[in-house]
């Protein structure tokens, strides 16, 4: 079995404890996230909704190790990640997750298809066929655009890069903040049904959103209500 099969086919269940998150700002010190459980396992589709500014980004971040939480911890099965250090955190995400965040971070002097190979080579597969990178790019439409810079591309077309690009390391978890925020109602439903066809091969697929469509391709939904003293 190679071994993204055998990554693929083994059961993860990721889980954020009683997490909470404070954040200081110019004239208020606020609580965004108050003791927040959740478990989200491979092979499931999570939609996270709530208004603007509830925190959805928020816990994403947090999940995906890219921000610390105020309290609480991150673990994948027994294994702490919240815990590890920055170099232990980043070798854990190029290992086991897909991240897009919500300004879908490009490398603004690689080509598309560079960043996709860079993806590749991050997560230790700089071996695998040109052929995945072109599936995951001719799905998302981008085929025609892979020797483009991030700079001549508009904001839905970055959007969809970034997938791309988290797409092809196949790792165990996506996580996705807004994966179709920009796009038009035909590319959404490419993005949503991809990453529908993704949690039913045995992927984690963590999306936030604010698109009432994609409640219809997940399994669980997950609505975040704003803090008692947020606002
Ligand atoms: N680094 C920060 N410092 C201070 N406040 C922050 C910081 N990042 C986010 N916030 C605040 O925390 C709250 C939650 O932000 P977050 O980005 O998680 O919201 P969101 O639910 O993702 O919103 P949207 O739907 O607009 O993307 C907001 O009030 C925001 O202004
Ligand atoms: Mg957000």
């Amino acid at each position: 079995m190679s071994e993204s099969n055998e990554k693929k086919n083994k059961n993860h269940r990721l889980i954020v404890h009683e997490v909470s998150k404070f954040y200081s700002g110019k004239s208020r010190k606020f609580k965004v996230l108050d003791h927040k459980s959740f478990m989200f396992q491979t092979g499931e589709f999570y939609t996270i909704m709530g208004e603007s500014g509830v925190g959805k980004s928020t816990l994403l971040n947090i999940i995906a190790t890219l921000l610390p939480a105020s309290s609480g911890k991150i673990l994948l099965d027994d294994l702490e990640i919240s815990n590890m250090s920055e170099l232990e955190k980043s070798n854990f995400r190029n290992k086991y997750f897909g991240i897009v965040t919500q300004e879908s971070n490009l490398v603004s002097y690689l080509t598309l298809e560079e960043n996709m190979f860079l993806a590749l080579e991050l997560c230790g597969k700089n071996t695998e066929s040109r052929a995945t990178v072109e599936k995951y790019l001719k799905r998302l439409n981008l085929l025609h655009l892979k020797d483009e810079y991030p700079k001549n591309l508009s904001s839905g077309e970055i959007k969809r890069s970034a997938i791309a690009r988290a797409l092809v390391k196949e790792s165990n978890f996506l996580l996705l903040d807004e994966p179709t925020a920009n796009l038009d109602s035909k590319n959404t439903k490419v993005v949503l049904q991809l990453l529908r066809e993704k949690a039913n091969e045995g992927i984690g697929v963590i999306i936030t959103t604010h698109e009432k469509e994609a409640v219809e391709y997940a399994d669980q939904k997950i609505y975040l209500d704003f803090c008692e003293n947020a606002r």
